[in-house]
């Protein structure tokens, strides 16, 4: 059963996965969750670097993005098999269907959704990005949003992200996670 309290001594029972495209901000969001919830932070991108010693690009590059989605895949199941935690999952994670299933049973997942402006010009802060190495970024970006966002409706938690603080979506996303354990709590008690 999901334990409705959070204090820093009384951590989530479940894993915080934060789903969404490139520049929605996961990461720092994610990192900014784990401090209030005084649970461990883990960014699903960096252990498949670190898994494979070496960069996502290099990964891409040198392996292929299938080899890619694999190292993604054992390693956002290795950890939501461990104890629970905040992650930040890379973008395409939640649409691979066994990373789904897994998270609907490990984990609360969290949607952070932008819009393509917003994405566009978050992704040009940042490069290290292989999928928007190429000629037109916002031509790629709007189809991966016509692809993936009705997959990542699936999330049990939605919150819109524009350009306020990260702190303000931090915000946001602590207030969703409480009303959404407190209804699911419900839930159980009413269940005979
Ligand atoms: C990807 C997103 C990236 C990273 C890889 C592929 C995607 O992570 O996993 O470049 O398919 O959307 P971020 O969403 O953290 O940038």
């Amino acid at each position: 059963m999901i334990q409705a309290t959070r204090t820093p001594s009384s951590p989530l029972a479940k894993t915080i996965v934060l789903v969404g495209l490139m520049g929605t901000g996961k990461s720092s969001i994610g990192r900014r969750l784990a401090k209030r919830f005084g649970m461990e932070f883990a960014d699903a991108d960096d252990e498949v670097a670190k898994a494979a010693g070496c960069s996502i690009e290099d990964i891409f590059e040198l392996y292929g993005e299938e080899a890619f989605r694999d190292g993604e895949r054992k390693v956002i199941m290795r950890l939501l098999d461990e104890k629970p935690r905040v992650m930040a999952t890379g973008g395409g994670a939640f649409m691979d269907p066994r990373i789904r299933a897994r998270i609907a049973e490990r984990g609360i997942s969290v949607w952070l959704r932008a819009d393509l402006d917003v994405l566009v010009r978050r992704t040009r802060r940042r490069g290290g990005r292989p999928l928007l190495k190429n000629a037109d970024p916002r031509a790629t970006l709007a189809a991966l949003i016509d692809e993936r966002y009705p997959v990542y409706a699936e999330a049990d938690i939605v919150i819109d992200t524009g350009d306020e603080p990260v702190e303000i979506t931090t915000g946001r996303v602590d207030q969703a996670l409480g009303a959404f354990l407190k209804a699911a709590q419900a839930a159980a008690e009413s269940t005979p």
